[in-house]
């Protein structure tokens, strides 16, 4: 038996509007709700896709949160978020080695997308910043430029580390490889690309590895929410002030709006994804408060626009 995942709207991903698209859900234990927000302009321009899933595996119940930033174009980025959960949630070692089946994973998932790749798409590449929900288990496993902050006690944390090309051990690695990094604008691979790591990437790939980066933290009640987000975000708001803007706003949802309406407001011209997932916390679980649910899913989906910065 599947687990009951509560989505509202129905089909949120097909609320094509020139706003942002923004959903969210609650898991079925009501340990925690999550919610998220993606700038939308035109559909072949929009390069960040997302996966928000409560899946469950041999009856343990297990929260997939997932941002992918693609460049290069899209497929990458929506290859990624097609299969890497599903590839996850099928590896046998998922529950009695959750580490290594996420290196597996990562690996084999971004070796079918290079195999099944069409020549015109050799640049294609995307990060990703995951978040894995299992019992009281946070796995963070990253790739790319992407980031995943947490906010335990009061306090932001950076659960993931920037892939960045100038990174001293990331140089290293790419020149080890035989690669090198040079200023473009920015520190980039070969001269060409902003991230160290990624998924596809075929013409790089000897420097642009797709290994994630795994982070644990543990749900236990300190830990109030986890933001996943795109650079496009990361760029114009610090940690911390991500972190205070959405402490106040209890859904998910919401925050995850309101992060974007801030990204855009600062000018940020990049597209823009935001998940947020909050958790119940000691505070609210002996208050015997229940989970808080949107007042109105419709009032929540309708005549939203992010105000665009020109
Ligand atoms: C998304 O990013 C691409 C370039 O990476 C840009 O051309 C496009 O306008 C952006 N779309 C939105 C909605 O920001
Ligand atoms: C591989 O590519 C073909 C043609 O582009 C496509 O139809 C097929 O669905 C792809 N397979 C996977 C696993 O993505
Ligand atoms: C990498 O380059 C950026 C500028 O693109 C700079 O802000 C950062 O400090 C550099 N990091 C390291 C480790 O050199």
């Amino acid at each position: 038996m599947g687990f009951l995942n509560l989505v509202w709207p129905q089909s949120p991903s097909h609320v094509r509007v020139n706003g942002p698209v923004t959903g969210g859900g609650l898991s079925q234990n009501g340990k925690f709700t999550y919610g998220y927000a993606s700038s939308q302009g035109k559909r072949s321009s929009m390069e960040d896709y997302y996966e928000t899933r409560i899946d469950g595996v041999d009856g343990e119940m297990v929260g997939l949160f997932g941002v992918f930033d693609g460049h290069g174009g899209a497929q990458a980025a929506e290859y990624v978020k097609r299969n890497l959960f599903s590839n996850l949630v099928r590896h046998p070692k998922f529950l009695s080695d959750i580490k290594s089946a996420i290196v597996d994973t990562f690996s084999h998932t971004d070796s079918e997308f290079l195999k099944n790749e069409s020549d015109q798409n050799k640049d294609a590449g995307s990060t990703a910043s995951t978040a894995i929900l299992l019992g009281d288990r946070l796995l963070v496993a990253n790739v790319g430029d992407s980031r995943a902050v947490i906010c335990r006690g009061g306090d932001a944390i950076a659960v993931s580390r920037d892939h960045k090309p100038n990174h001293t051990d990331e140089r290293q690695r790419i020149e080890n490889a035989g690669g090198f990094v040079m200023w473009a604008g920015t520190w980039r691979v070969g001269g060409v690309l902003a991230v160290s790591r990624a998924f596809g990437d075929k013409l790089l790939k000897r420097y642009v590895v797709s290994d994630p980066e795994i982070q644990e933290e543990k749900v236990d009640g300190t830990l109030e929410f986890l933001i996943l987000a795109s650079d496009g975000l990361w760029d114009v708001v610090t940690n911390e002030e991500a972190v205070s803007m959405i402490k106040p706003i209890p859904e998910p949802e919401e925050a995850a709006r309101r992060l974007l309406q801030e990204a855009h407001e600062r000018g940020s011209a990049d597209n823009i994804t935001v998940v947020v997932v909050r958790f119940v916390t000691e505070e609210e679980e002996s208050s015997n408060a229940p989970v808080r649910e949107p007042s109105s899913a419709s009032q929540l989906h309708e005549g939203h626009t992010c105000k665009q910065s020109q």
